[in-house]
């Protein structure tokens, strides 16, 4: 049998690295341990109620069949009023393409936008897929490294690492993996910065509401139609209204770069599954109960991240920082390397070895000698890991 010959875009890409421990934890349920998934990056609730109750209706109402490629009208019309009654946003339905979910947004801003050659600023740490995209798109990562600033980007930063190559930036805030959310006032230099020098700035806001105050929340959707014209913001229904098996999701960008979004996505999936994209617009318009699922979920996150992080600060050699959004303890791990663990990526093997709980190591992320937590997971099974956790190291 000859090898496969596999288009070198795609040969260069990173197969996930959740995919790796998922077969690991896979094998040891079938062997009958008990294992304890902190990897998980999708809310553990269910869609709510009302939400599927939209797609039934949207079903009996016969929407079975294709719709226009940037998505109805009314999903369209349903997210600008939304975002104009939630965040006193200016857009109109045009500036919308629905997609299926948030990757499809960011992989459609992307291949619209960049060429072989062109730079495009990444902060590290990173969500696994946007490298992924740019080498798909034969652009050139550039990292950015922002430790220094406790990992929240800065517009000095940005201003530092542009060159006459850039062509973009991609931000995440709230942030997958580190939990750290950007200030409104932060965000809105970063954009300047990069409008000053003709960048544009990809915003992957599929943890928007998910933020703890005092951090704020900020949708680059808010800014001045002069510097909305250089963003694509990437939403997502996935984490937000825990429908990640839905696939739906959208982009919010300028007119121009919508028609172009939707030209590429009308020669892929075509549109996200028509009444799915019909209960989400139900669901925008009826924001009193969106916000309150909403609402109830981040309750528990915060209730479950209250009594996290305090409990894995107990644990020597674990230092782990306030999340400021999204659901994930970012722990850094580097006091523990030495001759027992050579990498962070260890340290997840040992856990998972010896006490069956599924860590993501830092490295997909780009921050070797951290561990990634999830605690999409309920507070028992936390409080097991913890337990364990602290007994083995
Ligand atoms: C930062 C970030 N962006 C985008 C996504 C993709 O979300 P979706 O399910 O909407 O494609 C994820 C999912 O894990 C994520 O963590």
């Amino acid at each position: 049998m000859t090898d496969f010959p596999v288009a070198r875009n795609v040969a260069k890409m990173q197969t996930s690295s959740t995919l790796k421990t998922a077969q690991i934890a896979g094998e040891l349920r079938g062997q009958g341990f008990d294992v304890i998934d902190l990897s998980i990056g999708e809310p553990d609730f269910p869609t709510p109620e009302f939400i599927k109750q939209y797609a039934w209706e949207g079903l009996q109402k016969g929407l079975t069949k294709y719709t226009p490629t940037a998505g109805l009208r009314t999903f369209q019309e349903s997210i600008a009023a939304f975002y104009a009654e939630q965040f006193d946003t200016k857009f109109s339905p045009e500036e919308i393409v629905a997609t299926d979910g948030g990757k499809q947004a960011l992989f459609n801003a992307a291949c619209t936008l960049l060429n072989a050659g062109d730079e495009v600023l990444i902060p590290k740490p990173y969500w696994v897929t946007f490298p992924e995209i740019v080498n798909f798109c034969g652009a050139k990562n550039v990292f950015i490294e922002t430790e220094e600033t406790d990992f929240i980007l800065t517009a000095e930063q940005v201003r530092g690492a542009i060159t006459d190559k850039t062509k973009l930036l991609i931000i995440n805030s709230p942030n997958n993996p580190t939990g750290r959310v950007i200030p409104p006032d932060e965000m809105r230099k970063i954009v300047e910065t990069c409008a000053e020098k003709n960048v544009y700035v990809l915003t992957d806001e599929c943890y928007l509401f998910f933020v703890y105050p005092p951090a704020k929340i900020f949708t680059s959707a808010s800014l001045p139609e002069e510097l909305r014209k250089f963003v694509c913001v990437a939403g997502s229904f996935s984490k937000t209204y825990a429908m990640t098996g839905w696939r739906i999701g959208y982009t919010i960008a300028s007119e121009q770069w919508s028609k172009e979004m939707a030209k590429l996505q009308s020669h892929s999936t075509s549109h996200p599954t028509s009444f799915v994209q019909y209960a989400c617009a139900r669901a925008m318009e009826n924001r009193a109960d969106s916000m309150n699922a909403v609402n109830s979920m981040l309750t528990e996150y915060e209730r479950r991240k209250n009594w996290l992080i305090p409990a894995l600060q107990t644990i020597e050699s674990f230092k782990v920082a306030e999340p400021q959004g999204a659901f994930y303890a970012f722990c850094d791990v580097r006091n523990l390397l030495g001759d027992r663990f050579k990498t962070s990526s260890d340290v997840a093997d040992f856990l998972l070895e010896k006490a069956h709980i599924l860590i993501t190591d830092g490295e997909a992320f780009g921050a070797d000698g951290f561990l990634r937590i999830s605690y999409a997971t309920s507070l028992e099974n936390l409080q097991k890991a913890v337990e364990k956790i602290k007994n083995l190291l």
